[in-house]
């Protein structure tokens, strides 16, 4: 399971960066390599500029990965647009950004009526306390440590103390962190208290994903370990 109420690490590799002729098998892979759920990106070529795929790819994908928890990162301008398309295509959870609607408590409304679990991101130039006023709402929220459109970038540090900020606020939050995650970044992220890890190249590119995965897992469960002690 992937949301723990911020008690436990969950790792969801993005595969954006993997062969998305193979999708099915590449997800698969990353299952097996120990992966607790999967971060799909969906990008509209608007709100980010780069594109992605739709509900049809996850509708075809979700029996291939059957149980699996999809996070959708929906990086898409109007994000109401989609969300009865991705919970008909089987998505668990629906991760909005701020910055794209105009009405985010209706957005997370239409998404729990769809029967998903409601996420909210934020880019990196947005004030973390705009999410405050979501927060009982919301099962999720996500600090974007890159400007989103593409995998493989520099992860954004100044951006940790969106999460040291929530996670001093929010004891029992998924927090999740998404771009340039990965071994040479993970003690940071773990450090400001994110538990939900999304990884892209850095997993999908190494060569033993599952080392990969297991080392990060341990980074972050040793700094929640340390953070419940002093509780
Ligand atoms: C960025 C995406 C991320 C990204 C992660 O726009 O939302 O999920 O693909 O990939 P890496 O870890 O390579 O930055
Ligand atoms: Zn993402």
């Amino acid at each position: 399971m992937a949301l723990s109420g911020g008690c436990t690490c969950s790792i969801g590799p993005s595969i954006l960066n993997a062969d998305l002729s193979n999708l099915a098998a590449e997800c698969q892979e990353l299952m097996t390599a120990g992966s607790d759920y999967l971060h799909l990106d969906v990008m509209d070529g608007h709100f980010v500029p780069n594109l992605t795929f739709g509900h049809p790819v996850v509708k075809c994908l979700r029996p291939k990965v059957p149980g699996v928890f999809f996070e959708m990162h929906m990086m898409v301008s109007e994000p109401e647009k989609w969300i009865e398309g991705m919970a008909d295509a089987g998505a668990d959870m629906y991760t909005f950004h701020y910055e794209a609607t105009e009405n985010p408590k209706e957005c997370i409304r239409k998404i729990r009526e769809a029967g998903m679990k409601a996420g909210m991101g934020i880019n990196p130039p947005t004030q973390v306390e705009v999410l405050l006023p979501f927060i009982e709402l919301l099962d999720c929220v996500l600090v974007m440590t890159v400007n989103p459109g593409f995998g493989g970038q520099k992860f954004i540090s100044d951006c940790m103390s969106k999460v040291e900020f929530l996670r001093n606020k929010y004891k029992t939050l998924d927090i999740g962190v998404d771009g340039g995650v990965g071994p040479n970044t993970i003690q940071q992220c773990a450090d400001a208290g994110a538990n939900m890890i999304v990884s892209g190249s850095a997993v999908v590119k190494s060569t033993n994903k599952k080392q990969c995965i297991y080392d990060m897992r341990s980074v972050v469960n040793s700094a929640l370990k340390n953070r419940q002690q002093e509780l």
